[in-house]
C-alpha cells in the first residue's frame, strides 16, 4: 500500500508532470490522497490533494513546476484520516526535508513525544511525519553529518516494516527499505526510486534490487547502495528486467475491470500452453515434500482453497491451506522437507511474504505462483511459476485468479500422471468461455444487477471446490458494489445461516455436474422453501431455479467458468450504484502492510 516514486537527474521543464506520470503506475497501491515535492535551486514546492491522482493533476494544471529532484506519493491511509494535511510528502520544521513513506512506523508515538519535547512542530496526524523531524534533529546535533547518514540513523530508529524515501535540496534522494518493497532504477538522464519495478516501466530496464535493510543514495550521476546497519556504501549493480513495456490500455472497454474479465479465456489458453517441463519441475517439488501447504490472501486465497479440493479429488493428495495472515500461527509443524505454495498476483502482499519468510526460517521450500515478474515473492521463492495473466490494473482480482486456478488444476492432473488431460480440459474451457461471453452473459448479468441493486444482502452457496467459488463471488460483489454478500459451504446453512433467509432474499447456488450436485440441489430447495430467490449457476436448468445462469459443462474446471457471472454481476451492480469499478473505496491493489 502507498506508492513512492522519486527522480534525481537533469532538470525537467515539467518535473511535476513527470512525477505524476510515475505515480500513475503506482496509483493501484492507494488512492486516498497524493502529493509531490519538487526541488529547484535549493527551493522546494509541495503540492498535495485528497482523493485520486486525477485531483492532484487538476491542482497542478497550468503550474509547470520545473526542477531536477522530486519525490511523489500515492497514499492508502493507515495513521491519520484522509485529509490534505495527512497526505505525503511530510517535512521537517524548516520545510527543507521532504519524506514519502510506505509502511507503518510502529514506535512513532514514542518518538513523536520525544521530538515534541525537543520543540519540533507537527502538522499532521501521521506516523510518517516523525521521519523528517528525526533527520532534522540528527543534522542539528552534528553539523558534519551527511544527509544520507542522518537518514540511515533515523531509519534504524524506527520499528516496523517500512520503505522511506527522503530528500533535501542538494540533489540527493536517500531511501531505505525493511519489509516494504522498494527498488531503484538507472536512467539515461537521471535515476529513480519506486515502490516496485512496474512503476519504472517505460523509464528504464536497469533495475537496482534492494534487499532487506538496504538503502540507496540516488543522484543524477549514480545510485549507491547503503547498508543500513554498517553504513557501508557500494556502487549499485543493476539487473536488466524485461518488463511489459506496453502499458495496459483499456482499449474499447470503459473500465479495466470489464476488460480484464473479458481477457480470461485468453489467460486460460495461455496457461494450457505452458512449458510442460516447468509444470513437471513444480510438481516434483510437491511430490518430494513431506507436507504441502498453500498460503495466499483475499482472492488469491480462494484459489488456494480451491486447490486443496482439486488436489484431493484429482491428485488424491492431502494438502493444507491457511491465509497468509494466519500462517505464522499455523506453521509449528513445518520441517525442512515441507513445501509452502504461495500464490499472489502482485508478489508484494505483506501477509503472504511474512508467511513465506516464516516457512523459510523453518528451512521449508517455497514454490510460488506470481503474476508480477521480479516481485519480492519471486525473489524469496525456490521456484516461481509466472502466471502470465498480463498486467492486472483493476483493483479487483479477476484474471490472475483464473490463472491461479488453471495452474492448480494442471498441477493436480500432473501429480496424477495425467498432465495432458489437464491441458485438454483447459483448452476446451478456454473455448467454452469465449462462447459463453459471446452468448450474451454480460447482458443477462446486467439485467440481474438491475433487479438486485436495491438488495441489502446476497448469499452464495457451493460445495466442494465451488465452496471457494462462493467465497470469491461474494468478495467480488461486496468489494465493488458495497452490497453485503456472503459465500457459504451449502451444507452449513442449516446450521444457522438459514435464519437470515427471508422472502425474496437473493441466493446464488453454484451447481456443477459433480459429486456435490444432488446435495447442493437439496440445499437450494431448503432456501427456496424459506422464500429465497434462487439464482442457479449451472450447466443444467433445474426446476428450483428462479433464474438460470447457464455456464458451460467443463468438468473439473467448473470453478473457472462459474465465477465469471458473479464477476460480471459485481461490475454492473457497481455501475448502477454509480461507483468506479476500478477503484473501490478503502482498497489498494497491493497490500503491503500487515
Ligand atoms: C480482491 C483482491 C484482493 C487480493 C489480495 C491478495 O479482488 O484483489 O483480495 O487478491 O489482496 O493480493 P495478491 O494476489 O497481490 O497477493
Amino acid at each position: 500500500m502507498c506508492g513512492v516514486f522519486g527522480y534525481s537527474g537533469e532538470e525537467k521543464e515539467d518535473l511535476a508532470g513527470y512525477i505524476l506520470e510515475g505515480l500513475k503506475k503506482l496509483e493501484y497501491r492507494g488512492y486516498d490522497s497524493s502529493g509531490i515535492a519538487v526541488f529547484k535551486k535549493g527551493k522546494v514546492r509541495i503540492i498535495k490533494e485528497v482523493g485520486e491522482l486525477a485531483n492532484l493533476r487538476k491542482r497542478l494544471k497550468g503550474k509547470h513546476l520545473s526542477g531536477n529532484l522530486g519525490i511523489g506519493h500515492t497514499r492508502w491511509a493507515t495513521h491519520g484520516g484522509v485529509t490534505r494535511k495527512n497526505a505525503h510528502p511530510h517535512t521537517d520544521c524548516l520545510g527543507k526535508i521532504a519524506v514519502v513513506h510506505n509502511g507503518i512506523m510502529e514506535n512513532y508515538e514514542e518518538i513523536k513525544q520525544k521530538l515534541l519535547g525537543l520543540g519540533h512542530k507537527f502538522k499532521s496526524e501521521t506516523d510518517t511525519e516523525i521521519f523528517p523531524h528525526l533527520i532534522e534533529e540528527k543534522i542539528k546535533k552534528d553539523r558534519n553529518l551527511s544527509f544520507s547518514e542522518a537518514v540511515r540513523l533515523s531509519f534504524n530508529q524506527i520499528e516496523g516494516l517500512n520503505a522511506v524515501c527522503a530528500c533535501c535540496s542538494d540533489g540527493e534522494i536517500v531511501a531505505f527499505r525493511k519489509g516494504s518493497p522498494l527498488v531503484a532504477g538507472l536512467g539515461e538522464k537521471g535515476n529513480f526510486v519506486s515502490s516496485d519495478i512496474p512503476g519504472l516501466s517505460c523509464l528504464t530496464r536497469k533495475i537496482v534490487i534492494l534487499e532487506e535493510g538496504e538503502g540507496v543514495s540516488v543522484t543524477k550521476e549514480r545510485v549507491v547502495k547503503i547498508n543500513s546497519k554498517t553504513g557501508k556504501r557500494a556502487l549499485a549493480k543493476e539487473t536488466f528486467v524485461d518488463m511489459e513495456e506496453k502499458e495496459a490500455a483499456r482499449g474499447n472497454f470503459p473500465y479495466f475491470l470489464i476488460k480484464e474479465i473479458f481477457e480470461q479465456p485468453e489467460v486460460v489458453a495461455r496457461v494450457a500452453a505452458s512449458d510442460k517441463k516447468e509444470i513437471k519441475k513444480a510438481v516434483e517439488m510437491i511430490k518430494k515434500s513431506w507436507g504441502t501447504y498453500f498460503t495466499a490472501c483475499g482472492t488469491a486465497a480462494h484459489s488456494g482453497l480451491a486447490a486443496t479440493y482439486m488436489f484431493s479429488e484429482i491428485a488424491k493428495r492431502h494438502v493444507n491451506f491457511a491465509f497468509g495472515s494466519e500462517f505464522p500461527y499455523f506453521n509449528d509443524f513445518l520441517v525442512p522437507k515441507s513445501l509452502l505454495i504461495a500464490a499472489s498476483q502482485s508478489g508484494e502482499t505483506m501477509d503472504t511474504l511474512e508467511a513465506v519468510r516464516a516457512a523459510k526460517k523453518k528451512g521449508a521450500k517455497v514454490l510460488s505462483l506470481v503474476n508480477v515478474p521480479s516481485s519480492t515473492l519471486t525473489r524469496l521463492s525456490d521456484k516461481t511459476i509466472l502466471l502470465k495473466a498480463g498486467p492486472e490494473r483493476a483493483v479487483l482480482s479477476t484474471k490472475s485468479y483464473i490463472a491461479k486456478l488453471s495452474f492448480f488444476l494442471l498441477f493436480a492432473y500432473a501429480i496424477a500422471g495425467r498432465l495432458n488431460l489437464g491441458i485438454k480440459i483447459l483448452q476446451e474451457t478456454s473455448k467454452e468461455m469465449v462462447r459463453m461471453l459471446k452468448r450474451g452473459l454480460e447482458a443477462k448479468m446486467k439485467k440481474l444487477a438491475k433487479k438486485l441493486s436495491g438488495c441489502e444482502h446476497i448469499y452464495i452457496i457451493g460445495r466442494g471446490v465451488n465452496y471457494a467459488t462462493a467465497l470469491e463471488g461474494a468478495l467480488k460483489i461486496k468489494e465493488a458494489s458495497y452490497i453485503h454478500a456472503e459465500g457459504f459451504p451449502a451444507g452449513e446453512l442449516k446450521h444457522g445461516v438459514i435464519a437470515l433467509i427471508e422472502p425474496g432474499t437473493p441466493c446464488f447456488c453454484i451447481i456443477a455436474k459433480d459429486r456435490a450436485k444432488e446435495a447442493v440441489l437439496s440445499n437450494a430447495m431448503e432456501l427456496k422453501s424459506r422464500g429465497g430467490y434462487i439464482i442457479g449457476i449451472s450447466s443444467e436448468r433445474q426446476s428450483v431455479f428462479d433464474v438460470w445462469i447457464q455456464v458451460p459443462e467443463v468438468g473439473a474446471a467448473s470453478p473457472i467458468v462459474s465465477i465469471i457471472p458473479m464477476q460480471l454481476l459485481a461490475y454492473h451492480l457497481t455501475l448502477i450504484k454509480g461507483y468506479n469499478p476500478d477503484r473501490p473505496r478503502n482498497l489498494a491493489k497491493s497490500v503491503t502492510v500487515r
